[in-house]
């Protein structure tokens, strides 16, 4: 049933896709402002943000910095107030809500710190949902998931559903889920905030890899541990970027 094609194509991820210098995120000059009935609180106070294929980036800061705002943005679950966002070369600010969706869902692979799985669905069903939206067959739908599934070790599980599965294990039908549809981008906000130690690394071990194999890897998290992992921490404070730096 698996097809090798299609799972050469997973495995290789976007490292044999991106041969151009074009930036997977590229951020200008951001700014994003919440209206609250008459008070307007600016959460984004204008962030520039280069980053190139196949890198690994941390963004942390403290609590209510802006950082979820931000990977809202980077993720094109919002847009921006003023400023420019373009993703993988694609003007987001231009795009109406339809647009913004298929590009969201073409481009972007989300982890969150919840989840976020269809609990009467078993693990391979959740793992083909992204594939729906897409002119795919049915049959390729299940072999692409399957793919993926036994990618982040879980060929065994395809038919659990996910409260028949450790915490660890949700996490990573989370990362196959994300992975299906080779997004240029993986974005997960603090995935392993709901995580024992041995899952946090099982699940850090994964992004290690995949960063390993060219995927661009952006991870928020409150957790030095976790950030320690990236290359490059980018540290947000009060809705700018106060420091930017690329580790040994
Ligand atoms: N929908 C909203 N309406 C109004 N204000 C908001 C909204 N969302 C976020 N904010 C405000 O914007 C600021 C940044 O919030 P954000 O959620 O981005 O912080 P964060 O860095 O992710 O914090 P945490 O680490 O606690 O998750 C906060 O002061 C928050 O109160
Ligand atoms: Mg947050």
């Amino acid at each position: 049933m698996a097809d090798p094609t299609t799972t050469a194509a997973l495995l290789a991820g976007a490292a044999g896709t991106t041969g151009t210098a074009t930036p997977v995120i590229d951020l200008a000059g951001a700014r994003k402002t919440y209206r609250t009935g008459s008070v307007e609180f600016e959460a984004l106070r204008g962030v520039d943000l280069r980053i190139e294929p196949g890198e690994y980036v941390a963004i942390v800061g403290p609590s209510g910095s802006g950082k979820s705002t931000l990977m809202n943005v980077l993720g094109c679950l919002d847009v921006l107030t003023a400023g420019s966002y373009r993703l993988a070369g694609e003007d987001v600010e231009e795009l109406d809500e339809v647009e913004l969706a298929q590009v969201r869902n073409r481009r972007v692979g989300f982890v969150f710190q919840q989840f976020h799985l269809l609990p009467s669905l078993s693990a391979v069903r959740n793992v083909e949902l992204p594939l729906t939206y897409r002119d795919t067959s049915a049959a390729e739908r299940r072999a692409r998931a399957v793919t993926a599934l036994e990618r982040v070790g879980l060929g065994d599980k395809l038919d659990n559903r996910p409260g028949e599965l450790s915490g660890g294990q949700q996490q990573r039908v989370a990362v196959a889920r994300a992975l299906v549809g080779e997004p240029d981008l993986l974005l997960a906000d603090e995935p392993t905030g709901n995580l024992d130690s041995t899952s946090t690394r099982d699940v850090l071990g994964l992004l290690d890899e995949l960063h390993a194999q060219g995927r661009t890897v952006v991870l928020i998290t409150h957790e030095q541990e976790v950030a320690a992992r990236a290359r490059r921490t980018v540290r947000v404070r009060d809705g700018l970027v106060v420091s930017d730096e690329v580790g040994a």
